[in-house]
């Protein structure tokens, strides 16, 4: 068994769309994204709204079909599986999302919404599903009562335990978590993330977690990818990245970030100036208009996602004096 779980490399995915003009045209949300994630790993991916975190996160699971790239899980190509290694996809790669109350059936009980979906990939002989459902309800912390409740009986941090427990009645290897956190109450997302660690331990979970909260993804991923208009603009381990980002995007969104470091107040704006039209993107960087320390030939020509060490890589010219020749990703 390899470690390597998931390994998405290139994913573009456009939406037809009316520009502000009123004409039809095209908005990229994923341009060219690449990523890795290992079994038992967290990757974090953090951007501001509409970065096309979401989109990226639909695309891994198949909910939407990407323009072009490639999604490899487990060795196979996710893009081309049918019937039965279609199904063991959809079982083993699991999307737990915001709100779990539009997801979850009203009129079900939790028993016979775990009991429904063990029973879609036959995971249990039905003598031992109710067995599985306690168990179930053991892994999330809810008391052995919630089975016989309705979705509307609990409150949204108890609901999302329900979301992950049903994500996790299928025994999936990967998680892709879309800003799950993002509804409830600090004091409860801290008990959600510290569930999800426990979890992963566990299990052995590999999991896509997607936040635009920094503090949290800071918390909970072993690495991290910064999205700036459906690009990753840069990638490293978290620590690394929090403690020394290299792009000035990453860099700008830390310094506006209350929440990191406890002593200090969040007084910038996040990040200065207009966001481009995804509809009508600049010819150079898509970041050149906002930052501060912006060159000629950002103006001209995007730059390509450069090494700053063996593990981390920014999409910035100024990485390139930071790290040896023989680091940096060729220019396209
Ligand atoms: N179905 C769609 N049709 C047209 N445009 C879309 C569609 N889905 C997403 N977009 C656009 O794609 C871009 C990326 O959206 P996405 O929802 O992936 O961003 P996000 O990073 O998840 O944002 P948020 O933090 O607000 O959830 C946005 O410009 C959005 O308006
Ligand atoms: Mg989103």
């Amino acid at each position: 068994m390899t470690k390597r779980l998931l390994e998405v490399a290139d994913l573009t995915k456009g939406f037809v769309t009316r520009g502000a003009d009123g004409r039809i045209a095209q908005l990229k949300a994923l341009r060219g994204v690449s990523f890795t994630l290992d079994r038992g790993e967290t990757l974090g991916i953090v951007g501001e709204s509409g970065s096309g975190k979401s989109t990226l996160a639909r695309s891994v699971v198949r909910l939407i079909e990407p323009d072009g790239g490639s999604i490899r899980f487990d060795g196979t190509d996710a893009r081309r599986l049918s019937g039965r290694e279609r199904s063991q996809f959809n079982r083993r790669v699991q999307m737990v999302f915001q709100d779990p109350y539009s997801s979850l059936n009203p009129r079900m009980t939790v028993r016979a919404a775990l009991a429904e979906a063990i029973g879609v990939h036959r995971l249990r002989p039905p003598a031992a599903v109710d067995g599985r459902i306690a168990e179930l309800l053991d892994l999330v912390q809810l008391p052995q009562e919630a089975a016989e409740r309705y979705p509307r009986d609990f409150s949204g941090g108890q609901r999302q335990r329900i979301g992950i427990a049903r994500a996790l009645a299928v025994e999936p290897d990967c998680l892709i978590a879309d800003e799950i956190v993002s509804a409830l109450d600090l004091s409860i997302q801290a008990q959600i993330i510290n569930l999800l660690l426990e979890l992963q331990a566990r299990l052995d979970l590999a999991i896509l977690f997607i936040s635009h909260d920094l503090r949290i993804v800071r918390h909970i991923s072993h690495r991290v990818g910064v999205m700036y208009l459906g690009e990753i603009v840069e990638t490293g381990g978290a620590e690394q990245v929090f403690a020394d980002p290299r792009h000035p995007y990453t860099q700008a969104l830390i310094a506006a970030a209350p929440t990191l470091d406890p002593g200090r107040r969040g007084r910038q704006e996040a990040v200065h100036g207009e966001l481009p039209s995804p509809i009508d993107l600049p010819a150079g960087c898509s970041f050149a208009s906002r930052c501060v320390h912006v060159m000629e030939r950002c103006l001209t020509m995007p730059p390509a996602l450069l090494s700053v060490d063996r593990t981390r890589a920014a999409r910035c010219y100024l990485t390139e004096n930071a790290a040896p020749p023989a680091l940096r990703e060729k220019s396209p």
